[in-house]
C-alpha cells in the first residue's frame, strides 16, 4: 500500500509519514537496529536482525506493492526515525479479517506525537484495506505505550505473564490489546429524561471508551458522577446543567492515570467533533481540569459548574461504592489490600471536609460514616 501525510510535531518541526520503498532498505535497517538497542520493550535483539539492506529493500518493495500491508516509516529533516507496520495475521478464511500493527520510534524523538500520528495511520490503513480488528502485544511495564494505545481506541482481551524473556529482566509481561475497526453500529441512546442530543453522545463515547476499565474508572463511575452531579445543580444557584452534564461525563477521559493524552485532548476532540463552539468547549474543559483531587489539593473551583462535578466525583469516592473502587483500583495496579486502606487515610477520609456544596456535604454524611464503620470492622477482623 502507499499513503504519504505530512503532520506538524510538537516542537515546531514537520514529520513525514509515508510508505517506505525499496531505496529505503538501509534506513529501515538502521532505524530497527537503533530501536532494539534503545529499549527493552521490543520483540528482539539487534543481533537477532537477521536480515540484510537487500532484504530489507526487498520486503519494503512487497509492502508497497501489497493490496493490505504496508511499511510507514516517519522522516524527520530527511532521516528515518521511526517505522510502523500493518501485516495480515492469515490468509485463511477465518482469520482474514485481522491484522497485527507493530511500532517503534527513535527515542530521541519520543513525546513528538510521531508515535500516535504513525499510530492513527496504521488505524486509518488497516480500515481501507478491508480488516475488522487491529491486534499489538505491548510490554506491560510500558506504561506509556498502552496509554497511547487506549486512547486511540485498543481494548485489551488478555495477558501473557510470561511473554518474552529479556536478557536484562527476565520475565516480562505481554498485555494483548484488539481495536475494533468496524464503525460502531448505531447505539441506541440510554433514554434519558429531557438530555440533548450532545449529552447523550457523550454517554455512547464514554460507554464505548471505558467498557474494558476494571480499575474502579468504568462506565459506571462516570454515569454515576454524571447523576450526582445532575443531583447537586437542581438543589444549588442556577448554573449552565449542559457544562455540567459534559463537564462530568467527560472527566475521566483524559485522566493521566488513564491515558496518555495532553490539554484535554480526547475531551476535545470529542466536543469539536460533535460540532461544539469553542467557547463551550474551553468551559468544559475548566470543569474537567477542576475535578483532579491530586492537582487541585485546597484550591476551590472557580466556577459553579467545576465546584459541582468535583463534589459529585468526590461523593463516588466515598460509601460502599468509594470502597468497592479503592480495592479494584487497587488490584488493578498490583497493591496490597493494606496499601489500599492507607488510601483511606490519605484520601478518602479527607473529601468530607473538602467538599464545596451544601448538597454534596448532605449526601456525604452517610457515606463518610460507612467508610469509619468499615475501617473499625477491617481493623477489629485483622488485629493479630
Ligand atoms: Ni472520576
Amino acid at each position: 500500500m502507499e499513503y504519504r501525510e505530512t503532520i506538524p510535531l510538537k516542537d515546531g518541526r514537520t514529520c513525514v509519514l509515508r510508505n517506505g520503498t525499496e531505496a529505503d532498505g538501509k534506513a529501515l535497517l538502521d532505524i530497527y537496529l537503533l530501536t532494539h538497542e534503545q529499549t527493552d520493550f521490543l520483540l528482539s535483539y539487534p543481533d537477532e536482525a537477521g536480515m540484510t539492506v537487500q532484504q530489507e529493500a526487498q520486503f519494503l518493495k512487497q509492502k508497497t506493492e501489497s493490496p493490505d500491508e504496508i511499511e510507514l516509516l516517519a522522516e524527520v529533516d530527511g532521516s528515518v526515525v521511526g517505522a510502523a507496520g500493518v501485516g495480515r495475521v492469515g490468509g485463511k478464511v477465518k482469520v482474514r479479517h485481522r491484522a497485527d500493527f507493530g511500532i517503534s520510534v527513535d527515542e530521541r524523538y519520543w513525546h513528538l506525537g510521531i508515535g500516535r500520528a504513525l499510530t492513527r495511520a496504521c488505524i486509518a490503513l488497516a480500515k481501507q484495506a478491508g480488516y475488522e480488528q487491529l491486534e499489538l502485544e505491548a510490554v506491560a511495564d510500558n506504561e506509556r505505550a498502552l496509554a497511547l494505545y487506549r486512547s486511540e481506541g485498543f481494548r485489551e482481551y488478555g495477558r501473557n505473564p510470561k511473554g518474552f524473556r529479556s536478557r536484562l529482566t527476565g520475565w516480562q509481561e505481554l498485555v494483548l490489546m484488539r481495536r475494533e475497526l468496524r464503525e460502531p453500529a448505531a447505539r441506541e441512546p440510554e433514554a434519558e429524561e429531557g438530555s440533548s442530543a450532545l449529552v447523550q453522545a457523550a454517554m455512547a463515547y464514554v460507554q464505548d471508551l471505558f467498557q474494558n476499565d476494571f480499575g474502579g474508572h468504568d462506565a459506571a463511575h462516570t454515569l454515576r458522577v454524571y447523576h450526582n452531579a445532575l443531583a447537586i445543580a437542581e438543589a444549588e444557584p442556577p448554573c449552565d446543567r449542559e457544562i455540567v452534564a459534559l463537564g462530568a461525563l467527560l472527566h475521566d477521559v483524559d485522566d493521566h492515570k488513564l491515558f496518555a493524552t495532553e490539554n484535554n485532548e480526547n475531551a476535545r476532540r470529542f466536543l469539536t467533533a460533535q460540532g461544539v463552539d469553542g467557547g463551550r468547549i474551553e468551559a468544559v474543559c475548566r470543569v474537567i481540569n477542576a475535578v483532579s483531587f491530586s492537582q487541585n489539593r485546597g484550591r476551590r473551583p472557580e466556577t459553579p459548574e467545576g465546584r459541582i462535578v468535583q463534589d459529585a466525583d468526590r461523593l463516588d469516592a466515598l460509601g460502599a461504592v468509594g470502597i468497592a473502587r479503592t480495592f479494584a483500583y487497587g488490584g488493578a495496579h498490583g497493591r496490597s489490600l493494606e496499601a489500599s486502606i492507607q488510601h483511606f487515610h490519605e484520601k478518602l477520609l479527607l473529601l468530607r471536609d473538602e467538599l464545596n456544596t451544601d448538597t454534596a456535604r448532605r449526601l456525604a454524611e452517610k457515606r463518610h460514616r460507612f467508610l469509619n464503620a468499615f475501617l473499625a470492622e477491617y481493623g477489629e477482623e485483622t488485629r493479630a
